[in-house]
């Protein structure tokens, strides 16, 4: 999740070392570009903690090649977790560990498409989704998004005419629940939708579901997974946001054959399961507690960090934008009146904020009037101060 990997240089030329970790410090700058959690946040000691009971537990059979599907501890919580935090539950013979939401896209979209398939994304969507999918031999088709998620309406009407033009759509890419970067929901009559739409014309729907356990206002929606018939949804649940990304451990759910599928595929024949070690010392925070302990403070800390900065945006910005108030995950999407945001950001960054432009997000010639501020790798001053710094720079920005 190299966020700012189209705004700035990954890599300083003056640090004589070679970096660590992805994100670039830039000093004075309060950068809500990156959607990182805060490393205050990471859980270092609870996971060293889960890590000594994985190798006094399993042994050796914790630092082998691991079971291809994912070891049978690992998948057994995750079924019961997902069954807690939705509408319905998978059986373990439908997961599938994973490194992640990115490692998964990827392998499913290996999996499932043929070249020259059309691949449908919502617009806007998360932008390094699309760079993931561009590295498959697909064609992608935009889908607009409003404040109510992905239109389905107009997805209607696209599946209508690609038919007509004799043209096969293979997957559509979701975010259905706290969305990157817009913080949006599917509305629940439009996830009804999408699956119907889905079941009729007979194409995968990928759900990412990465900020689902990151729900700050009550329940988050009934995952799309639940609600379609089996077979029609690949959902991607990943715990770089509710526990640890370095970690790199995530799930593919969808029906047992495809999990099977995805099992029997060459890189895992190969090399075992994905991030063996590291899925099963998530399944030892899971079973020891730690893990919803974590996700509770999590919650706790990322509202706050929301109010202040929405609080912080309202007294700001005033009649010069208007944003979404996201009940979960990590951003905030601001549509300016009359200001370019790219001439917004360089101004922001003279007075020591920054942030992604929205035309980053889109797929085709997006809106240059929006921008995606992250909450979640700054404290409720520090996020206050940053609020302060753009309003400043708005005002100097207005036409
Ligand atoms: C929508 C979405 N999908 C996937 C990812 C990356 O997921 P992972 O860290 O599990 O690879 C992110 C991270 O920002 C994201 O926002």
């Amino acid at each position: 999740v190299n966020d700012r990997s189209t705004a700035v240089s990954p890599s300083s030329a003056a640090d004589p070392r070679l970096p660590l970790v992805q994100f670039v410090e830039r000093p004075g700058i309060i950068d809500l570009g990156w959607g990182h959690p805060d490393p205050a946040l990471l859980p270092v000691e609870q996971l060293r903690l889960a890590a000594d009971r994985v190798l006094a537990q399993y042994g050796a059979d914790a630092l082998n090649y691991g079971h291809a599907a994912g070891p049978g501890p690992f998948r057994e919580w995750v079924a019961e977790r997902l069954a807690a935090i939705d509408a319905r539950g998978p059986e373990p013979a439908s997961i599938v560990a994973s490194a992640g939401n990115s490692q998964a896209l990827d392998q499913v979209v290996s999996l499932l498409a043929s070249p020259g398939d059309i691949v449908l994304v919502e617009d806007p969507t998360y932008h390094l989704a699309v760079r993931i999918l561009r590295d498959h031999p697909v064609e992608l088709v935009p889908i607009p998004a409003d404040e109510r998620g992905l239109d389905t309406d107009v997805l209607g009407d696209t599946l209508d005419s690609l038919r007509r033009a004799g043209r096969r759509v293979r997957l559509l890419y979701t975010v259905p629940t706290f969305h990157n970067p817009t913080g949006v929901s599917l509305a629940p009559e439009r996830r009804h939708a999408l699956v119907r739409l889905a079941s009729r014309d007979g194409f995968t729907i990928i759900e990412d579901d990465a900020y689902r356990e990151l729900s700050y206002d009550g329940p988050a929606p009934r995952s799309l997974w639940s609600i379609a018939p089996d077979g029609l949804v690949v959902r991607l649940v990943s715990f770089a946001k509710s526990l640890a990304p370095g970690l790199r451990v995530g799930a593919i759910v969808a029906d047992a054959p495809f999990a099977r599928r995805v099992a029997d595929s060459g890189v895992l024949d190969s090399g075992g399961g994905i991030s063996h070690f590291a899925s099963l010392v998530v399944a030892e925070c899971g079973r020891s507690g730690i893990y919803g302990t974590n996700v509770e403070r999590l919650c706790g800390a990322y509202r706050d960090r929301r109010d202040a900065l929405v609080a912080s945006l309202k007294r700001v910005l005033g009649p010069a934008a208007s944003f979404i108030q996201p009940a979960g995950g990590y951003f905030v999407w601001v549509t300016l009146r009359g200001i370019d945001a790219r001439a917004l950001l360089a101004t922001a960054e003279a007075l020591g904020t920054s942030f992604v432009p929205g035309e980053v997000f889109h797929l085709a010639q997006g809106s240059m009037t929006s921008l995606r501020l992250a909450f979640s790798r700054y404290a409720p001053a520090a996020l206050a101060e940053a609020a302060e710094r753009l309003g400043h720079a708005a005002e100097s920005t207005r036409v």
